[in-house]
């Protein structure tokens, strides 16, 4: 037989990087993988995993409803206690500002204000009606990218940005464009003249949605400040007319609750117009347990209900004895107290890792010390590429240590060549006698090359 039964979509998928770096891993069991965003093994929560079971299955009334179906859009307690935090967290956020951020000066100062305006004006988009609980945010990204996407369309993203994200725009044989990043968020100016460019080309009606990863970002822990994010959506709006249809703001607070320095930023919906044109995905995964992979998001209520249509044909509800796991975990305070913990851990590798990197790398590779997630973003001197074919990375796994190549953290732009001397490196899952080592083997690979 010639042709294959394949979709087109079955057909364009590629391996995703993320596969081959886990076997890479499994295949040489000496190997430190600096590369994983797995998170830190030893604090998982386990002790008050079996208490919250043990309370769940020993109600009378809950433990039923626990081991049972539920809705799709998920549990209403959690989805209440989930909106009540993230008002609680806007409502104290965005009072972290950047020098560069502060230049943006008179735009900024009408936005630098919002936050504190959300009990009064804004508390009803932080409600549980406009949220939805899904197997991880990972599924909730994909799903509103297919339902915002056709192929052929674009999707603006951070230049570098998450690159499972960009598996999922590959292989829907979506495009991208790449914005700039600047030490506080994506360069507004950037993002404008990739719109008007697009405009004057008669292609806006490709563009759909601009992706931000915002706190701590996957790969560069670049947080975004809110001022950058309510003139990016201020900006997207001004495209509108010429697109013909809304341009959301997906952002993906993933990393929010790992900041373990400096202070939290208020989310995009606390901007004006949000509650139109922001969707805000978020994840229990990285602050609780990444097994237990709960995620949620709050959406417009007209993408809101497609997506819980297609919700319902990928599997019509998260489970539901993973959700009252959170619930009771929020509600008792452990949720907290283990976050507590978590962030402490955190802020330990992540000193450990950097520097163990003072010390070994060469003094011309440059980073930025992380404030929180899992991630150090090193960028090497000129001529050094990092690549999956480059000397260094194949140096790297006979040194036994392995980084995520830069390159696969852009996506495929045709406007620009892709950078290759960027690594990401993690501090999440490894412990930090490992941190060392890894550290001091990618060192002396470094050296050597240099
Ligand atoms: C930026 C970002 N978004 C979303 C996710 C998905 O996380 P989960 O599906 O576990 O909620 C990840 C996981 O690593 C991530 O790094």
């Amino acid at each position: 037989m010639k042709t294959s039964a394949l979709s087109k979509l079955g057909q364009r998928t590629e391996a995703p990087p993320i596969s081959w770096l886990m076997q890479l891993t499994l295949e040489h069991p000496q190997l430190i993988s600096l590369a994983a965003g797995f998170t830190d093994n030893e604090s998982l929560p386990v002790a008050e995993t079996r208490e919250l079971l043990n309370e769940i299955l020993g109600s009378p009334k809950g433990r039923r409803s626990a081991l049972q179906y539920g809705t799709t859009a998920g549990d209403p307690h959690l989805r209440r206690l989930t909106a009540d935090r993230l008002l609680k967290l806007d409502s104290a956020g965005g009072t972290s500002f950047s020098a560069s951020a502060r230049k943006i000066s008179d735009r900024a100062l009408d936005v630098r204000l919002a936050p504190r305006l959300i009990p009064g004006a804004a508390r009803k988009f932080y409600s549980p009606e406009r949220m939805l609980i899904t197997s991880g945010s990972q599924q909730l990204l994909y799903m509103l990218t297919e339902c915002l996407c056709d192929p052929g369309d674009i999707v603006l993203v951070e230049d570098p940005t998450y690159f499972v994200y960009l598996g999922i725009v590959q292989s829907h044989g979506f495009c991208c464009r790449g914005i700039r990043l600047e030490a506080d968020g994506i360069d507004l100016s950037h993002l404008e003249q990739t719109l008007e460019a697009l405009r004057r080309r008669g292609e806006l009606k490709r563009v759909k949605m601009l992706y931000l990863v915002s706190y701590s970002q996957n790969p560069t822990g670049i947080t975004t400040s809110f001022v950058k994010k309510a003139a990016a959506l201020a900006t997207l709006k001004r495209f509108e007319r010429a697109a013909g249809h809304p341009i959301y703001l997906l952002e993906d607070a993933a990393y929010r609750e790992l900041r373990f320095a400096g202070h939290d930023v208020a989310s995009a919906l606390a901007a004006e117009g949000a509650d139109e044109r922001v969707v805000y995905t978020g994840t229990y995964s990285k602050p609780f347990a990444t097994g237990v992979r709960v995620g949620f998001g709050i959406l417009p209520k007209p993408l809101l209900t497609v997506v819980l249509r297609v919700k319902a044909n990928h599997d019509f509800g998260t489970s539901n004895l993973l959700q009252q796991l959170l619930r009771h975990a929020l509600a008792s305070c452990r949720y907290e107290r283990h976050l507590t913990e978590l962030r402490r851990r955190y802020a330990r590798k992540a000193a450990t890792m950097t520097r163990a990197m003072r010390e070994h790398f060469p003094a011309d590779v440059r980073w930025q010390e992380p404030e929180g997630g899992l991630y150090v973003w090193a960028r090497c001197p000129k001529p050094v590429k990092s690549g999956v074919h480059s000397r260094l990375f194949q140096s790297a796994l006979r040194h036994d240590v392995l980084y995520v190549p830069g390159e696969l953290c852009y996506g495929n732009d045709p406007t620009r060549r892709k950078p290759n001397g960027e690594m990401r490196i993690s501090f999440g899952g490894v412990t930090e006698t490992d941190i060392r080592a890894g550290i001091t083997r990618l060192g002396a690979t470094l050296r050597e090359l240099l």
